[in-house]
């Protein structure tokens, strides 16, 4: 009897297909998912990255709650049309802060992975007031009521820990000053020694030029570092990683 023949035993017979096929299933899965959850290992750790400021975080959540996703990407594949277009190819490690990820594969609109710094932050006020007026064929919706909604960080600590919750390193001391930091990052004036600590590089300045914090100058501050933080004039990927 011949490996075929005692294989027809299982084709004959629903139920033990099932049953087998279930298995192999099961086992083929596991053996793929398993290594995954051990997650350290996969991603490489990279110089420069680190959470995101209570600002920028704040900046975030509006990204979120706009859908600004519906239409951007924030990933940059290793394709050489992609790279000369956008910059360096995203690396695991630019997201491993992203709670949830912004990858994405639809792109009405450019990826905006390193969008940080390509414009000034008169452009984005102005970008986001009207689109048209500085792209005139563009299709993306007016945001220009961000200006005008003010908010005061009332809520940064909790979202902070939320983040902490699900990973991020976030640690007590970033934690207790989330409230001080969200409102040191738009002050020129203030003394930014603590929040430079805690978040290298952030950028400090007031985003949209008017007094008070608007939801605009939390979006641009998360807008002007997205994919600024890795220094690719340094870095080298690890192949062994
Ligand atoms: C309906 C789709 C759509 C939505 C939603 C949308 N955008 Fe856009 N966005 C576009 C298109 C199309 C462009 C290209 C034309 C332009 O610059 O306006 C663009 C361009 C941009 C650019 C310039 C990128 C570059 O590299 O030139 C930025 C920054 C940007 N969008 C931010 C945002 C933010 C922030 C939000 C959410 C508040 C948002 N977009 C929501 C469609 C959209």
């Amino acid at each position: 009897m011949g490996i075929l023949d005692k294989h027809k035993i299982l084709e004959t017979n629903a139920t033990l297909l099932l049953a087998g096929s279930l298995l192999v299933v099961t086992v083929g899965g596991i053996v793929e998912i398993a290594p995954l959850f051990y997650l350290e290992n996969t991603i490489e750790e990279v110089e420069g990255v680190r959470p995101y400021s209570p600002l920028e975080l704040a900046g975030r959540d509006i990204y979120l709650r706009e859908g600004c996703y519906v239409c951007h990407s924030q990933m940059i594949r290793p394709m050489r049309d992609e790279v000369e277009r956008y910059g360096h190819y995203s690396l695991a490690a630019e997201s491993m802060y992203d709670h949830p990820f912004q990858w994405g594969s639809k792109r009405t609109g450019p990826d905006l992975a390193r969008v940080g710094g390509r414009y000034s932050d008169d452009w984005h006020i102005q970008h986001l007031r009207d689109p048209q007026s500085v792209v005139p064929e563009s299709v993306m919706p007016k945001y220009a009521f961000l200006e005008d909604k003010l908010i005061d960080g009332e809520y940064i600590e909790d979202l902070l820990k939320t983040h902490k919750f699900v990973g991020v390193p976030y640690t007590d001391q970033m934690i207790e000053a989330a409230y001080e930091d969200f409102h040191t990052q738009i002050d020129p004036w203030a003394d930014t020694d603590g929040l430079l600590e805690r978040y290298p590089g952030a950028q400090v300045r007031n985003f949209d030029g008017n007094p008070g914090i608007s939801e605009a100058d939390a979006l641009i501050a998360y807008m002007q570092m997205l994919g600024t933080l890795v220094d690719f004039s340094t870095f080298e990927p690890d192949p062994n990683r």
